[in-house]
């Protein structure tokens, strides 16, 4: 049992491509100063959980468990043809004693232990939905099919949410059971009715998504390792 006796695990939706990286192998696998993403996204959580599932993009589910082989808290299974279903494959070997399940994707390798704890810390305070969110930058307008603004909103009420996003085990469970499709999981527990709490995110917590983001990441780790 991890923290206060709670059983807290995670999972780590892991099977994008590298296409929008312009990368030949899956993203998760691309190395950043000597380190995989996968690698560097499981540091910021393994030591604050009991268990991590891994959803490995298809045929590469051998490598990624030959990188955490000395671990016996990690378990490593296949992902699904989009984020969701990775996350509900990974969630269908959660321990069923789980009181606790963070989701983070292996794309946000930077968030630190301090943004896992952050998360933990408003679960165990009584939250049953918690998510990382940092203010935008930006304006974002509502645009209609015809790419017309629809609307405005202010952007004080906007925030960009990160991972992990942290749940109560019998709530992402619930949240899952629609089969629908979500760019995170907290959209899923919001069409539950369920309140989300958002806690400060961090910068560096980006999603590497684009040849940019890769190359802001190797100057990243190049300048603080
Ligand atoms: O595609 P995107 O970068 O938004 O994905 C966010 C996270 O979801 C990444 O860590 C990626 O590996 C993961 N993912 C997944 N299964 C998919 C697509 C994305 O596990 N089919």
């Amino acid at each position: 049992m991890g923290i206060n006796g709670e059983f807290f695990s995670a999972i780590i939706p892991a099977a994008g491509s590298g296409d929008r990286l312009g990368q030949s192998i899956p993203k998760s696998l691309v190395v950043i100063n000597g380190k995989t993403l996968i690698q560097r996204a499981v540091e910021s959580i393994l030591p604050h959980v009991d268990e991590v599932i891994i959803a490995a993009p298809k045929d590469f589910e051998l490598e990624i468990s030959g990188l955490f082989s000395d671990n016996k808290k990690i378990k490593v299974i296949s992902g699904g043809e989009v984020r969701s279903k990775s996350v509900a494959a990974a969630l269908s070997q959660v321990n069923q004693n789980a009181d606790y399940i963070l989701v983070h994707d292996a794309a946000r390798c930077f968030a630190t232990q301090a943004q896992t704890i952050r998360v933990i810390d408003a679960l165990l305070a009584g939250d049953h939905a918690v998510v990382p969110g940092i203010e935008v930058v930006d304006t974002i307008k509502v645009i209609d099919a015809n790419n017309f603004a629809e609307s405005t909103p202010s952007r004080s009420s906007l925030r960009a949410v990160q991972t992990p996003q942290g749940f109560s085990a019998r709530i992402l469970h619930r949240a899952h059971q629609s089969g629908n499709d979500a760019t995170d999981d907290a959209a899923l527990v919001e069409a539950l009715g369920i309140a989300v709490r958002v806690v400060p995110g961090e910068p560096n917590a980006h999603k590497i998504t684009t040849p940019a983001d890769l190359e802001w990441a190797k100057r990243l780790a190049e300048t603080n390792e």
